[in-house]
């Protein structure tokens, strides 16, 4: 365990010297010196002796070894204000999502502006390091700007839709593995026709908004792989069934109208006290949105444990457990092409905010913990990615 603990220091550490000359090279981008640097430090890391072999390669390095991607949502302030987070960030994950950076509310300061610079920050990060880049997400009824609801319209709704796809697509056409077009417009419980959400966008353009956004996305970046993503769909409930039903249809309908929709994303925030799983009825779901021709990723998972008892050991076994479960059924699908946590670790992690615990605890959601401490999640997912079968 001492070992351990030094290694994951010393990796830190000797990445961190990566992720300054990362910080150095914001402005110029990142150059071929820094990246052999950084290639150099990673191999280091890689050659050095562990006691527990069954550390040794990294989550994006099990994943790599299977064809798959595993990655983490991040803020480009977090890369830059955090040394040793960004190293484990490098070492870990091969693909990166942008937890905020890309929705309006960071894009569009101004009705007229774009600002592409904390999203920017991101793709030379991914780029320095060899990793792929997620856009998240270009349709959402939250995230929006405080101008938003007074100057958008019925009458000029359909043209800021589509210059705000159009612009921020065409800006990192060619440079990003998939773009979250559309996140959570199902919710049978509003009521509406087809199960769908009542959001400023259904109300100005109808379900017609949802075509909209994948064709001008697809218009603007040929190559990107186009994804709808929600939530609320992995437990063996009436209430999820409802939902994974209203989104197989949605789908359906779309691909029946010819709109170029690539991908179905499982958002996965699970939680640790819940018993409701049922990994076949995850596998037919994740086998129905295959049968229409889509790739499935898993694109926010974590593990809320606001409600499991106060003593660590027991939080994370069940936490592992969840994670555990989850992966192996998903990645028994050969369609599912990817698994990305949504945040790497407890040191930065929106259920901090979202769902704390009544104790005062810290949460413990994600594979490593506040001290950036490899945990059994992290344990649970290395194992699940290792031991997958090659599609
Ligand atoms: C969350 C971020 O993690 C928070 O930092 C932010 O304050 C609110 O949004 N589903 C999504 C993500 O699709 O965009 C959300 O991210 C979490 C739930």
């Amino acid at each position: 365990m001492a070992k351990r603990r030094t290694f994951l220091y010393g990796a830190a550490g000797a990445l961190g010297a990566g992720a300054f000359s990362w910080l150095a090279a914001q402005q110029d981008g990142c150059t071929a010196q820094q990246m052999h640097e950084s290639e150099q430090e990673l191999a280091a890391i890689r050659n050095r002796s562990f006691d527990d072999d069954d550390e040794r390669d990294s989550l994006g390095d099990r994943a790599t070894a299977k064809g798959l991607l595993y990655g983490a949502a991040v803020m480009s302030n977090k890369l830059s204000s955090d040394a040793d987070f960004a190293a484990c960030v490098a070492r870990e994950c091969n693909i990166l999502v942008a937890e905020n950076d890309l929705k309006w509310k960071a894009l569009r300061p101004a009705p007229d502006q774009f600002d592409f610079s904390r999203g920017d920050r991101l793709l030379d990060f991914t780029q320095c390091h060899d990793m792929q880049f997620r856009g998240h997400t270009l349709v959402w009824h939250n995230g929006l700007p405080d101008w938003f609801e007074n100057t958008v319209t019925d009458d000029n709704a359909e043209q800021f839709l589509q210059t705000h796809i159009q612009t921020v697509v065409s800006h990192y056409a060619g440079k990003l593995h998939s773009w979250d077009v559309v996140n959570e417009a199902i919710l049978p419980e509003h009521g509406r026709r087809n199960g769908l959400r009542r959001t400023p966008w259904l109300e100005l353009l109808g379900e017609s908004y949802i075509d909209i956004a994948f064709e001008t996305a697809a218009q603007a970046d040929p190559d990107a792989m186009l994804v709808y993503n929600d939530y609320g769909i992995d437990y063996d409930t009436s209430q999820e069934e409802r939902k994974r039903t209203a989104v197989l249809e949605l789908l359906s309908r779309l691909k029946s109208r010819g709109v170029p929709i690539h991908a179905l994303g499982l958002q996965a925030h699970l939680r640790g006290d819940l018993t409701h799983f049922n990994p076949d009825k995850l596998r037919s779901f994740i086998q129905d949105a295959a049968n229409m021709g889509l790739k499935v990723l898993v694109t926010e998972l974590d593990v809320s444990d606001r409600y499991l008892p106060r003593d660590i050991d027991t939080r994370d076994r069940q936490v592992a457990e969840v994670y555990e479960a989850y992966l192996t059924a998903a990645l028994a699908e050969p369609s599912v092409i990817a698994v990305l946590t949504w945040g790497l670790s407890d040191r930065y992690t929106w259920l901090s905010r979202f769902q704390p615990r009544s104790d005062g605890g810290s949460v413990r959601p994600l594979p490593l913990d506040e001290q950036l401490q490899r945990k059994r999640a992290w344990r649970a997912i290395a194992a699940t990615i290792t031991h997958r079968l090659n599609p």
